[in-house]
């Protein structure tokens, strides 16, 4: 308008510790309606949002590397914005590379011009923390017909060769279950070793650890899950940060009802409590009533302002399946609230809600639920659910998993009792087994520890297949058992995995059970710490100092 090309006063003012607002005094107060243009020019500096890796930190070690990692509110260090998911916009983006650089986006469509130039451009309305960014040496390789897989060179066959011709099927389950795939297309990015997360949903591009390379495609179920968050989490997302288990409990739900759909019902449930396990672990470790244990978590200003970084755990995860999975147990048909979870996605698509939205549009579709009152049976009051910390009040039923379950309960059980029985633990032939049955068991054996002296020794000359495995999720509980037990000769392979990745769910662990150990595992995870904290993702960093009392994060 008039003040067309008109320099504004900028100033910078005191937020919280993550973060400073940026305000900009407008020359008058704009109408309501009236089209503002502002032109901010700035520079990104060592924020977390942005990560710049040296040759060295990438797979294959010839050239730098920068991503970057928006959620939850870390993409204000990498572009002025109002980073809250209860804003949602449109982007485009230019951005020049150097020679022998390809940049990729989480873009509808993308356009390489002369200059090593590229440019993108997301049609659809989504918050800040989805927009991501990628320059590295990366290649592409089709792996279905609206999806391919992006990696270093070096990594690119093993890339294809995990998914090929797998993900069109998983797209294809979730637009039956929960409605157009509204993105174009889905691709799969595999990041540096370092990267923090499984994976993460940035749209028609997801970005996934290189720990997913397993070989025999055992991990997908993170590719399942950032598929799900197509529609929950990227078109129907959290409006605040507090409410986060209404993008991760409903997206935990949408996986397992297409894993349910591709690989059956006693598989998803034997996943599912692995799932379950981690929500016991977790809980154990910070204590049922912790006010992060709830799925509503008051994120205000005041004395305690936490962080919703902080709120990553695992009770919006599990709780928050565990939530939905009631829901759909009131409902008691599982076409019904299929058909209710389509109903919810079309409904608030491309909105922001809250989880009084989520459940005010449920008693509204089944009128007759309101009615007998669901919302308020004793104990388990949705008010309960989602403002009291602690275990679950209602977990489903997981029993057809029990067929594969039982012999990993039973063949635990064998390892921990005094005097082992060889023949009946030799009887037992694990060779067969999914890498999900091998967690299991693990998980059981872990929390059985420790075992009677020389029981675990004895369990990793037995099976090499799961003491020297390279799977990553086999890895960490090894790992954990090794700690454990305080089996010493084993101890380099705790550090080995250490400094092989950095996901946060695989490092935080790991160094707490080396802090809680003994002088040699203190000292352990010391010297592992000074060795990678570089390659870390700087929160991991303080996360990790903080549990080493190194004064990290708050
Ligand atoms: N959106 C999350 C990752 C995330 C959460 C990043 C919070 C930053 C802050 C992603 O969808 C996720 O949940 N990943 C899981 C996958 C698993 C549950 C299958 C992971 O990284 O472990
Ligand atoms: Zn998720």
């Amino acid at each position: 308008g008039d003040a067309a090309g008109q320099a504004l006063p900028v100033e910078s003012r005191p937020f919280a510790s993550y973060g400073s607002a940026l305000r900009i005094a407008l020359p008058q107060a704009p109408r309501a309606g009236q089209l503002l243009t502002l032109l901010i020019d700035y520079e990104a500096g060592e924020g977390p949002g942005v990560c710049w890796l040296s040759p060295e930190q990438t797979a294959g070690k010839q050239k730098p590397y920068m991503y970057t990692q928006g959620q939850a509110v870390l993409n204000r260090s990498f572009f002025p914005c109002f980073d809250t998911p209860s804003v949602k916009f449109t982007y485009s983006a230019t951005v020049k590379v150097p020679e022998g650089f390809t940049a990729v986006m989480s873009a509808t469509s993308w356009e390489k011009q002369k200059d090593n130039t590229f440019v993108f451009k997301m049609s659809q309305p989504i918050p800040s923390y989805l927009i991501a960014l990628v320059v590295g040496d990366i290649v592409s390789a089709d792996v279905g017909p609206r999806s391919r897989v992006w990696a270093e060179p070096c990594l690119i066959e093993a890339a294809k060769k995990e998914y090929d011709g797998v993900i069109e099927e998983f797209l294809v389950v979730g637009e039956k279950l929960f409605g157009p795939y509204v993105w174009g297309r889905y691709d799969i990015l595999f990041m540096p070793p370092s990267f923090p997360f499984g994976g993460m949903e940035n749209p028609c591009l997801t970005f996934v650890t290189p720990c997913l390379l397993a070989g025999d495609r055992s991990l997908v179920d993170v590719i399942i899950h950032e598929i799900s968050h197509s529609w929950f989490g990227n078109l129907v997302t959290n409006a605040t940060w507090g409410e986060f288990w209404l993008n991760e409990g409903f997206t935990m739900y949408a996986q397992r009802r297409i894993s349910t759909e591709v690989y059956g019902l006693p598989y998803t449930c034997l996943e599912a409590a692995t799932g379950r396990a981690l929500l016991r672990q977790h809980m154990d470790a910070t204590g049922e009533d912790h006010p992060l244990n709830k799925l509503r978590v008051v994120i205000k200003p005041g004395l305690w302002r936490i962080n919703p970084d902080d709120t990553y755990n695992e009770t919006p995860y599990e709780k928050g399946y565990c939530f939905v999975s009631y829901l759909a147990h009131l409902v008691g048909n599982q076409s019904k609230f299929d058909a209710f979870l389509q109903a919810y996605v079309n409904r608030f698509k491309f909105q922001s809600i809250t989880a009084d939205d989520t459940l005010g549009f449920f008693l509204e579709y089944f009128p007759e639920l309101k009615e007998k009152g669901v919302d308020s049976i004793p104990g388990f009051e949705f008010d309960r659910w989602l403002n009291t910390p602690g275990w679950p009040p209602y977990l489903p039923d997981l029993a057809p998993g029990q067929q594969l379950m039982r012999p990993a309960d039973e063949l635990a059980e064998l390892w921990a009792a005094d005097g082992l029985n060889m023949e009946a633990i030799e009887a037992v032939d694990i060779t067969g087994w999914r890498t999900y049955q091998l967690v299991y068991f693990l998980d059981q054996v872990l929390q059985k520890s420790p075992l009677p002296e020389g029981n675990v020794k004895r369990l990793s000359k037995m099976y090499p297949k799961i003491s020297k495995a390279q799977n990553a999720e086999l890895r960490l509980r090894w790992c954990q058992i090794v700690l454990k037990n305080n089996l010493e000769a084993e101890y380099s392979k705790v550090k080995d995995f250490l400094h092989s990745q950095g996901k946060q769910k695989y490092t935080l662990p790991l160094y707490r059970a080396m802090w809680g150990g003994s002088e040699a595992t203190r000292a352990l995870a010391m010297e592992t710490f000074s060795a990678t904290a570089p390659q870390l993702h700087v929160n991991v960093q303080n996360y990790v100092k903080k549990i080493l009392g190194l004064g990290g994060a708050e």
